[in-house]
């Protein structure tokens, strides 16, 4: 079943307690969002974005970052990251005892400006004494780049310039640079053009793709990514999602359906898919939704 050219083993980077539900209008209480956590760890997720130490007015849902990290139930194997957009925010993540933190940048100048109300090399500025000072600390910086594909503000972005940002973003020290295709407007042969512009500057274990299923194509894009050899992928349990700062961003592609996909596949990504779906069912009863997953939904009909 194993075709050569895709990667044997897959890294999934469980972002729904962050990305999933940082979007969110109404309150989760602290305890959905550690029952989700906890859920997730059991069900094979070693890698899980927990909060953000973001400023609380502009994503009051993330405000209790702190007490989510100070209170969940830590999984051995298992790496807590969250979200770091400047030095106090790293300060707040150390205190809570991250794991690993991330940088969040963008492709596109009128993204960064609405998201981290900064231009892009301003942004990268802020990054430098973080990024410095967490390799100090032996902490690791993952480095997201946004609007890979697309900007809901500037439309098209040039690929060279998606691999001008992650360039330099690696250059500064980031371990990691997730590719987001943050309103998920990508289809696989741009998806394909703008992996193979950033493989010239990024070595292949270093990126990571992180779709929005906004246009239901966040399958076919990550199967490209695959075919390119790319073993890490950002997804989102049930399909939560969406950045309050990107209109038309809905959720991240479901970790449910990325998890069938590879197994279908023969790629070992170390889920439980049933466990996997009870964390999905347990968080959407809790939000008073259906799940954005396909494959959740066909599961729960069995
Ligand atoms: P600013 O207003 O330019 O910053 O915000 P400032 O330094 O002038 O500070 C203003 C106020 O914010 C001050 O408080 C600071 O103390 C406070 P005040 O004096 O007014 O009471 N502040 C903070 N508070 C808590 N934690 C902090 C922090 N920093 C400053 N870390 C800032 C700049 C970046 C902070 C702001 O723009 C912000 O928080 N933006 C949040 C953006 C965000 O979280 N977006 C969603 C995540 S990105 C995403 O979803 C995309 C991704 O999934 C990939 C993809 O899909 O493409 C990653
Ligand atoms: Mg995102």
């Amino acid at each position: 079943m194993q075709t050569l050219n895709y990667p044997e083993k897959v890294k999934i980077v469980e972002v729904g307690p962050r990305d999933g539900l940082q979007n969110e209008k109404q309150p989760v209480s602290l305890q959905s969002k550690l029952t989700l956590i906890d859920e997730l760890a059991s069900a094979g997720l070693n890698v899980i974005e927990a909060g953000s130490f973001v400023s609380p007015k502009w994503v009051p849902q993330m405000a209790d970052s702190g007490e989510i990290f100070r209170q969940m139930k830590r999984h051995s194997g298992v790496t807590y990251t969250a979200l770091t957009p400047n030095l106090k925010g790293f300060e707040a993540a150390l205190e809570a005892d991250v794991d690993e933190v991330a940088v969040f940048g963008a492709a596109s100048e009128a993204f960064s400006q609405k998201n981290i109300n900064c231009s892009i090399d301003e942004s990268l500025q802020r990054f430098q004494p973080l990024v410095e000072l967490a390799n100090q600390k032996d902490i690791k910086v993952r480095g997201y780049l946004s609007c890979v594909l697309g900007c809901p503000y500037e439309g098209e972005i040039a690929p060279q310039k998606v691999a001008d940002v992650a360039q330099k973003l690696l250059k500064m020290g980031c371990y990691e640079i997730s590719l987001g295709d943050t309103i998920g407007v990508g289809t696989p042969v741009k998806t394909r053009m703008m992996l193979e512009h950033v493989l010239q500057v990024v070595p292949l274990d270093q990126v990571a793709v992180h779709f929005h299923d906004t246009y239901g194509q966040a399958l076919a894009n990550i199967l490209v990514a695959l075919q390119l050899g790319i073993s890490t992928i950002d997804s989102a349990v049930a399909g939560l999602g969406g950045c309050p700062y990107a209109r038309g961003a809905s959720g991240n592609v479901a970790t449910e359906d990325v998890v069938y996909m590879l197994n279908g596949m023969g790629i070992e990504s170390g889920v439980d898919l049933n466990a996997l779906a009870l964390a999905g069912r347990n968080i959407m009863q809790a939000l008073g939704r259906e799940s954005l997953s396909k494959v959740a939904a066909a599961l729960s009909q069995q």
